[in-house]
């Protein structure tokens, strides 16, 4: 252990921090703001919720405020709301359990775009924060910490935090030092023009600058993140897949996308992972990837040459993906960027690259609304994430989804959504694997009928055509599509 705790905290002095996870826990005051490393089921501490989850089922009446980059971990969301510890809880989710709490009004969850959190943490709209919890590859001579496979807000928590917990995952190589690149903007009026011109550029330091008198206590764990392996794409998404690549070379060949094309950004799961796949088969080439998550069709893309840069907030790959890229990580430092969400997901830079942003909706409707949100306009799925960060900004911004859900009995593709997170404003393009309808530059009734034709499943189309005739007689200059 002693040859651990030297190789892993540098600085010689924080070596004396070193507690249990369980005396880390004590730490934490009822009501506490607490923010937590952690963007997707990667780079978030995990020995350190687990102790604070003990003391929930040991009876004590937490109530924190719980604050992450996005989703994390079972150890956090999971563990701590079977516990009941956390009261409120900022900004993203994707567990089961947290999910139904949050639906069954036992936790206060406030679902906002990713890109806005640090700003908000900043500004002090959350309240104090009292301790940002990260988990770290290592602490170097200056007490600065080095993030392991995500960075989310880890550096604007530990910026604000009155007090920071380090959690040292000796899961994590070492050798990840150097993959990130940490610029944290300067809270208005004093912000500067963020100077990325290009997924690659390099602008901030390759740790998270900690003042070490903040760090309270460093723990050690050895558990691997908790992601898991992502599914084969079945037969829909492959569909889906091959219409987006489709409709990329034809803009390319219309001219109104560039080739090599705009850096490409993509939400997460079967969709975006099969698209993804779909690229390499495809005959694009000398891509560039300006994400939030990367999964490991990009590392696929990155080994075959076909990706040359790629920029994310979170490595998000699959356990049998892990050994081969941490155990060549070197490889991947000038291919791969990790940076804070706040520029990952900067509308500022979203713009500037004309990104391609590619997400997934539940539903999408008539006029070109996307609902990314809430199962039939009440219960909570996940959140917004980053989509609508990429969505209002990107060059060109993509929505995808199965053209039914439940087993074929729901359309995805209804006259009105029932809840709203993309405005037909933001949205370019739907694409089901019934195809693609472009909406650009089309009036309401044009838009309609596009998606039904090209989107919808064949047997709502007439549902679908139905409605839209109720709608246009009762306004037959169609600004507005009235369903009610
Ligand atoms: N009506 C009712 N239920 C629906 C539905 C619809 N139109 N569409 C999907 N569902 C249900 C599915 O049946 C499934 O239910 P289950 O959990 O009981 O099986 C559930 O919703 C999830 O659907 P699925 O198709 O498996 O979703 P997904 O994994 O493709 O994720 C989102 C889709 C929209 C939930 C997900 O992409 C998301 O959270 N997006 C917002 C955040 C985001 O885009 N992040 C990335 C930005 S960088």
């Amino acid at each position: 252990m002693e040859k651990i705790i030297e190789e892993r905290i540098r600085n010689k002095d924080l070596r004396a921090k070193v507690v249990t996870p369980a005396e880390a826990a004590a730490l934490v005051n009822a009501g506490d703001t607490v923010g937590m490393a952690g963007f997707t089921a990667v780079g978030y501490p995990k020995a350190f919720p687990l102790a604070l989850a003990a003391r929930g089922e040991a009876g004590e009446k937490l109530g924190i405020t719980l604050i992450t980059g996005a989703s994390v971990g079972d150890e956090i969301d999971g563990a701590l709301s079977r516990a009941g510890v956390i009261a409120r809880r900022y900004p993203y989710q994707t567990n089961a359990d947290i999910r139904n709490r949050i639906n069954a009004g036992d936790i206060n969850y406030v679902d906002i775009h990713l890109s806005q959190v640090p700003t908000w943490i900043k500004q002090g709209i959350f309240g104090n924060i009292d301790f940002a919890v990260v988990e770290a590859a290592a602490i170097d001579e200056n007490g600065n910490i080095i993030p392991t496979a995500s960075i989310g807000c880890s550096d604007t928590l530990v910026r604000v935090a009155d007090k920071v917990i380090v959690e040292i995952s000796t899961a994590m190589p070492v050798g990840i030092e150097g993959l990130h690149d940490i610029y944290t903007c300067e809270k208005a009026p004093n912000t500067k023009p963020i100077p990325i011109t290009k997924p690659g550029d390099r602008i901030g330091t390759t740790y998270i600058p900690c003042d070490p008198e903040k760090i309270a206590a460093i723990i050690f764990c050895d558990t691997v993140d908790g992601n898991s392996e992502l599914q084969p794409a079945d037969e829909t998404m492959q569909a889906i897949a091959e219409h987006l690549i489709t409709f990329l070379e034809k803009e390319v060949v219309a001219g109104r996308l560039s080739n090599p094309l705009p850096p490409l950004q993509s939400g997460v799961g079967g969709v975006a992972n099969a698209v993804l796949s779909c690229l390499a088969e495809s005959e694009f080439e000398n891509l560039t990837v300006y994400t939030e998550v990367m999964q490991d069709a990009v590392l696929k893309l990155i080994d075959s040459g076909k990706v040359k840069m790629a920029s994310a907030t979170a490595l998000t790959i699959s356990p049998s993906g892990k050994k081969a890229v941490f155990e060549n990580i070197d490889k991947y430092k000038d291919k791969i960027v990790l940076r804070p969400e706040e520029i990952s997901n900067s509308p500022e830079i979203i713009k500037r690259l004309g990104l391609i942003a590619m997400n997934t909706a539940l539903e999408a409707d008539l006029s070109g609304n996307v609902n990314s949100t809430h199962v039939a306009g009440k219960r909570i799925m996940n959140g917004i994430g980053g989509s609508g960060d990429f969505a209002r900004n990107a060059g060109l911004t993509i929505f995808t989804t199965a053209s039914t859900a439940k087993g074929g009995e729901l359309s995805c593709i209804v006259p009105q959504v029932s809840h709203v997170d993309h405005t037909e404003h933001d949205v370019d393009v739907i694409i089901t694997e019934q195809g693609a309808a472009d909406l650009r530059a089309l009036t309401a009734f044009e838009r309609a009928e596009v998606i039904i034709e090209n989107c919808a499943h064949p047997k709502f189309r007439d549902e679908l055509r139905a409605a839209l005739e109720k709608a246009k007689s009762g306004d037959p200059i169609g600004h507005g599509l009235a369903f009610k």
